[in-house]
């Protein structure tokens, strides 16, 4: 993993800031938003100071049930808390709680190319799949909302340069780069206002694939169910799950890319959940077959997630708890969010009320 700049509590640095969303989509995250993302934003904590935000707006760019909506945007809180968010150092909030996303998504989609956004590959890929008939308008400018997201929380000018990561897996690179591009873009048109975020994304496990087809991303939508390891799954199906995962005719633990894809997804997930290098587990399993490594391979992930499930169904047991801990995060996220809309409305031109 990369490591953070400008941590150092002795450092005169002011501190850095983060911030990142996750959409609530699924009944559970899954192991690749785990090990892409949410480990990261756990152990950011520590340095930064911390935004993290269940991006609602973006579940609804394709067709979505309400009640289900609700209850997956409660349910991904809880995971977040179960997994280590700390209320007490990040907001922790729900993006539509903080109206400003959406006002500078508008904003920025002024300062957005129509071509520009039409080469953003998750769109193409998603719109590919799903026809033109299917795709909403809301679908194509979604990279800008995202880039709202992430610019409203941009670092206050302190003394110094304040860093501003954001904790993503690969396949967000590109919204990173627009939203760097947009940020400058907007600088240079209007005067500094925002600093471009970094992606912080991680060495190893950035890429975590399918594991009935292991050269294509873990994804709630495009995986079948076989392919993908839910945290909150029982311990049953998931043990069976990674037992039948595609390796191949083989029998060596080995790393290639190219010619063990399935061995290496695994190697990796291995690696990146217990902390031990790819070369020492080849080691360990040289000559064991791949029974044994993904036998207990199964239990390294039941270890992580079986705590991680049970705490978030402890959390689902009080809602109202739950509320009040995204009440209070929205309410810092606000705090900083109209901040930056009240310089960005100054800086673009808007007539302020009562002037
Ligand atoms: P989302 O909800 O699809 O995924 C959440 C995070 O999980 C990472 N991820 C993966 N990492 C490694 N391997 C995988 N197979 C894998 N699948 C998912 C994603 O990279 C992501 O970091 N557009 C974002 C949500 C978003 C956002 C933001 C992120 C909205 N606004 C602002 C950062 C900042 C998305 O769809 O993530």
């Amino acid at each position: 993993m990369q490591t953070p700049e400008a941590s150092s509590p002795s450092s005169a640095a002011p501190t850095p800031r983060v911030l990142s969303g996750i959409q609530p989509t699924a009944d559970s995250f899954h192991l690749g938003n785990y090990l892409g993302a949410l480990r990261q934003w756990v152990a950011l904590q520590e340095t930064h100071e911390s935004f993290y935000c269940v991006v609602d707006l973006h579940a609804i760019t394709v067709e979505h049930d309400p009640a289900l909506l609700r209850r997956r945007t409660k349910v991904a809180a809880a995971q977040l808390l179960a997994m280590g968010v700390d209320p007490e150092r990040s907001a922790l909030f729900v993006q539509s709680h903080v109206p400003e996303h959406t006002e500078l998504a508008w904003v920025l989609g002024c300062l957005t190319g129509f071509g520009e956004a039409g080469r953003m590959t998750q769109f193409k890929d998603k719109s590919a799949k799903q026809g033109t008939s299917g795709t909403s308008v809301g679908l194509f400018t979604y990279p800008i909302l995202q880039a709202a997201d992430i610019l409203l929380y941009t670092p206050e000018p302190g003394e110094g340069e304040r860093v501003f990561h954001v904790p993503v897996g690969e396949d967000q690179r590109q919204h990173l780069e627009l939203t760097r591009t947009l940020a400058q873009r907007f600088n240079h048109r209007f005067g500094e206002t925002f600093t471009p975020p970094e992606a912080f994304i991680p060495e190893g496990a950035a890429k975590i694939t399918d594991l009935q087809e292991p050269t294509a991303k873990m994804s709630k939508s495009a995986s079948s169910p076989q392919g993908i390891l839910d945290v909150l799954e029982e311990p049953g199906p998931m043990r069976k799950k990674i037992m039948r995962a595609v390796t191949d005719t083989g029998t060596e633990v080995r790393y290639d890319e190219e010619e063990k894809a399935g061995v290496t997804n695994l190697l990796r997930i291995f690696s990146a959940l217990e902390g031990t290098s790819i070369a020492d587990l080849e080691g360990r399993y040289e000559g064991s077959g791949y029974g044994q490594f993904k036998k207990d391979l199964a239990q390294v992930v039941l270890d992580t997630f079986g705590p991680i499930r049970e705490r978030t169904l402890e959390l689902l047991d009080d809602e109202k708890h739950l509320d009040s801990i995204l009440a209070r995060g929205a309410e810092r996220a606000s705090a900083v969010a109209t901040r930056t809309m009240d310089t960005v409305r100054e800086r673009v031109g808007f007539v302020g009320r009562g002037h």
